[in-house]
């Protein structure tokens, strides 16, 4: 299962890095917006800037709608850095998009899916990726680990190459369960990562392994 993080911010990025579990990053225009960048000019520094952190998979997302503004932008994004993922929103020039983009050696990630018939129709275009949004579905009370189940079941069928991106994760819960549902990626806040990190036994543990070893110390060694 990869991991990849969900924000623009370069610290969270450097942080979830040096933890050494880190297999990539997702944007989207409003992460950006969040870090206060702006105007091409940042924005092509800020992805570049994160290039030069992670070692590969960094979704970089189309602001356009229609089919040429798709590909000029795509392409143009594709060519900062190897590890740039074209992120393309599922609509239907952004559909057509991802074919001309899979059958020209760019990668992308299919994004704002909602349903089965949208993660088929990505698939069938050749998409690197799908990202679901579950958080975003459960906001509405419709169960968007079921769609993530959904999914997997029918790429499984078939054979597709597209891997199953979990986002809108919200909390370490929903990332398990996607584990167990088989996701092949996940894309979360860093709260959520380092939330798998805790448990209070582990703290208590630790505590009384060190009480033990200093209390031990202070002893005279035994003859
Ligand atoms: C996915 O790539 C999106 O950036 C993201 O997961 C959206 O999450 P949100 O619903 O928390 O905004």
């Amino acid at each position: 299962m990869k991991f990849f993080i969900d924000t623009a911010n370069l610290d969270e990025i450097k942080e979830a890095h040096d933890l050494g579990v880190l297999d990539g990053v997702t944007t989207n225009p409003s992460l950006m917006a969040k870090e206060g960048i702006t105007g091409d000019e940042n924005i092509i520094g800020h992805y570049k800037a994160i290039c030069d952190i992670v070692d590969d998979n960094v979704s970089a997302e189309v602001i356009a709608t229609d089919y040429e503004g798709i590909i000029r932008e795509g392409e143009a994004l594709a060519k900062l850095d190897d590890k740039i993922v074209v992120k393309v929103p599922m609509i239907k020039d952004g559909v057509k998009a991802i074919k001309y983009f899979s059958n020209n050696g760019i990668r992308t990630n299919c994004t704002l899916v909602f349903s089965a018939g949208q993660a088929i129709l990505a698939a069938k275009a050749g998409a690197s990726y799908v990202s679901p949004f579950i958080g975003r579905l459960d906001d509405i009370s419709t169960n968007g680990l079921e769609l993530i189940e959904q999914i997997v079941s029918i790429y499984q069928n078939y054979g597709f190459a597209t891997e199953v991106l979990a986002a809108s994760i919200r909390h370490t819960m929903h990332l398990i369960n996607c584990a167990e549902i088989g996701a092949d990626v996940v894309t979360c806040p860093l709260k959520v990562i380092t939330g798998l990190l805790k448990h209070p036994l582990t703290d208590k543990g630790l505590e009384q392994f060190l009480n033990d070893h200093k209390k031990a110390q202070q002893k005279p060694a035994i003859a």
